[in-house]
């Protein structure tokens, strides 16, 4: 395994480099990212460049064995660069240059910064084709915004837009621009979205397109880099469930994945405390692939700018570690090596603190890092199977941005109900998309598929004429892929599939009072198992044609439609999920009824708070078991024999007891 941290030796005296390379290897690290802010060192003014300290530097850490991935550092421009050329300033959707003085405020469309970024990435690239200590790239920093609105990114608009729907006409159709009188006579007329009341065609589209412009932006350093350094892998460091960009495309030119994973931020919401979210992130960042991925930053302390966050508890970052590397992780590097004096980032802490003094963290990531290492000739070339897929979709969750339909729905949250009810079943998860492959899938959960595809749904009916089973919620195909509600009774191209219509829907009123408890007032709710449930945000008035009612509303005028159906079609299962329910319960009691006698990998059973994650290798079996309780756990083996457990070493049969805070990995 690579595992290590992000260094900045540009923040220190030289003196310190050295001591800092002698207490990395002490921990047993052997890897570091470096350099992805650093252009105002590499480049002091434009074309004069020094390498020098960085190659000092490289030497340095090289000698104690630690390799190195560079950053091209285009996230964070020179101040010489941002004032000698303003037009490579992000726009806002003001129409104001945003100032100088953060990070990532370039335009991704400038001509003149993309000659600039190619540039320093063909200097570096050069300079370092020889330096074997290099094994890889990271490209720019944590792609996203801005969304910028300056004139270069207005004209590659209307590019786009030509390229797109070759005539004005056809554009004028497919937006049905006709409302309110916005036919165009001329590409330059359409504007960027910003008036919080434009044509949802046209926001869609535009969110594409931002999208695009990263990719491209990132494609032009991964042509520079392929060129001249073949042999060097290309990552990038993702963001989980970050909107901005549609990383399947944007890891579709990289050789994989990698992603920046902090969970411990206690002034914001609680959801994110959740290790629910990471375990999902990690999942999703290896789907993007299929393939495992690395962590290129992760907590290694409190966190925070102005303020900062919780500390990590004693255990914690280990076996967040385990975490990481029970879904996939190959490469795992903390944020960072030490805190910075300087800058936005003071209290954003490293694995020492400002006074550089190794103490508990260093040596919960020595050990942390003494142990996967034991632990990574075995597992070496194992991967993570899953039979079970969610689908995720950046259309679909561009397109609930533009027009969420009813208040507080957020796709991600909904997807997580659903993932975390998965993950008390103690199975692996995927994401996907409607242009993969389904093969190896038994379960296939659609949250809320909006946008809908003719072929998807071909696609989708022959997964379930094989025995696949299909879970579809809420507002599924309400739309094409131009974000215009079709014309058919929904769940529209879903409607056979489902075997249910959807007579009529709504938001619920009041409903926001019960989002994340049961509080006095619950208006609607629906009887599951014998327990009554509420439910919440929106309400399909569901009537089933072919399919069998597995629960209907109970109240008011909700009384006469089903909330819950299930449609059996050929050798396999389609179940329509008609509202929102306010507790996880209720998705783990709907979850446990759906995959009841469904033949999936499931060797344990772990109470709440005990994840269970597995690798393979062959017909080797690695299983994570992570007790994130702050209390002990048992967790039952579901089938007879030993197992070991390569941690401890111990033996274990039938069930196994993990202290809080414990982990196992278990091998069979
Ligand atoms: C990441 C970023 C790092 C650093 C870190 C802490 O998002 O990639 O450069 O800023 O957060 O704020």
């Amino acid at each position: 395994m690579h595992i290590g941290v992000d260094y900045y030796p540009e923040h220190w005296g030289k003196e310190r480099w050295e001591i800092d390379a002698q207490m990395m290897k002490k921990a047993g690290f052997n890897v570091v990212r470096l350099a992805e802010f650093a252009w105002a060192k590499m480049e002091p003014s434009e074309g004069k460049y020094e390498l020098d300290w960085l190659d000092e530097a490289i030497k340095i850490l090289s000698g104690y064995g630690i390799k190195v991935i560079l950053g091209t550092p285009t996230g964070s421009r020179p101040p010489w660069l941002a004032r000698k050329y303003p037009e490579t300033t992000a726009v806002d959707i003001t129409g104001h240059r945003i100032s100088y003085g953060g990070r990532k405020d370039n335009c991704p469309t400038s001509k003149t910064y993309r000659r600039l970024s190619s540039r320093i990435t063909e200097v570096l690239a050069e300079h370092y084709a020889g330096e074997k200590a290099v094994i890889g790239w990271q490209t720019d920093n944590e792609f996203a915004c801005p969304v910028c609105y300056c004139g270069d990114c207005e004209a590659a608009w209307h590019n786009h837009l030509k390229s797109k729907y070759r005539t004005l006409n056809e554009l004028n159709r497919r937006w049905g621009t006709v409302f309110w009188g916005h036919i165009y006579s001329d590409w330059e007329e359409i504007p960027l979205p910003r008036k919080g009341q434009d044509n949802p065609s046209l926001s869609l589209e535009h969110r594409r397109f931002h999208s695009l412009q990263v990719v491209s932006f990132q494609r032009e350093q991964v042509e520079i880099l392929r060129r001249i350094t073949p042999d060097r892998f290309i990552t990038h460091n993702f963001m989980g469930f970050s909107p901005w960009v549609d990383y399947y495309d944007l890891a579709g030119d990289l050789d994989f994945v990698s992603w920046d994973c902090y969970y411990n931020y206690s002034s914001w919401s609680e959801r994110l405390n959740n290790y629910s979210l990471q375990a999902a992130g990690h999942d999703l960042m290896r789907s993007l692939k299929k393939r495992n991925f690395w962590i290129m930053e992760t907590s290694a302390g409190p966190v925070g700018n102005r303020m900062f966050s919780r500390n990590l508890r004693p255990g914690e970052l280990r076996r967040m570690g385990y975490q990481t590397v029970a879904h996939g992780a190959d490469g795992l590097l903390w944020f960072r090596w030490r805190t910075s004096l300087y800058g936005f980032e003071q209290y954003w802490h490293g694995l020492l603190g400002h006074d550089g003094v190794p103490g508990r963290r260093y040596r919960e990531a020595s050990l942390t890092s003494d142990e996967l290492q034991k632990l990574s000739g075995e597992i070496e070339g194992s991967r993570v199977k899953s039979e079970v897929a969610i689908f995720y979709s950046y259309d679909d969750r561009w397109a609930f941005e533009i027009q969420p339909n009813f208040e507080k729905f957020d796709y991600v949250s909904h997807l997580l109900c659903y993932y975390k009810a998965l993950q008390k079943e103690g199975v692996n998860v995927d994401f996907t998309h409607l242009n993969s492959s389904l093969d190896g899938y038994r379960l296939l959960i659609l949250p809320a598929p909006y946008i809908v595809r003719e072929e998807a749904v071909q696609k989708l009916k022959e997964f379930v004429n094989k025995g696949g089973i299909l879970l579809l919620t809420f507002r599924s195909g309400v739309k094409n892929e131009d974000n215009i509600p079709t014309e058919k009774t929904l769940p529209g191209l879903f409607r056979d599939l489902a075997g249910v219509r959807v007579e009529e829907y709504e938001a619920l009123e009041g409903s926001w009072k019960v989002s994340y408890s049961v509080t006095p007032g619950v208006s609607y709710s629906v009887e599951l198992d014998g327990k009554i449930f509420p439910c919440c945000y929106t309400a399909d008035w569901v009537v089933p044609e072919n399919a069998k009612v597995i629960c209907r509303y109970r109240e008011k005028h909700l009384k006469d439609y089903a909330a819950v159906t299930v449609n059996h079609l050929g050798a396999g299962r389609v179940y329509y999920v008609g509202t929102y329910f306010s507790i996880d319960e209720a998705y783990s009691l709907l979850l446990k009824k759906i995959l009841k006698g469904v033949p999936l990998k499931r060797y344990f059973s772990a109470p709440y708070g005990v994840e269970v994650y597995m690798r393979e290798k062959g017909s080797k079996h690695y299983a994570f078991i992570l007790n994130h309780n702050e209390k002990k756990a048992e967790v039952k083996i579901n089938n007879s024999g030993f197992y070991m457990d390569i941690i401890s070493g111990n033996t274990v049969k039938n069930k196994i007891t993990l202290p809080a805070g414990e982990v196992a990995v278990l091998k069979f």
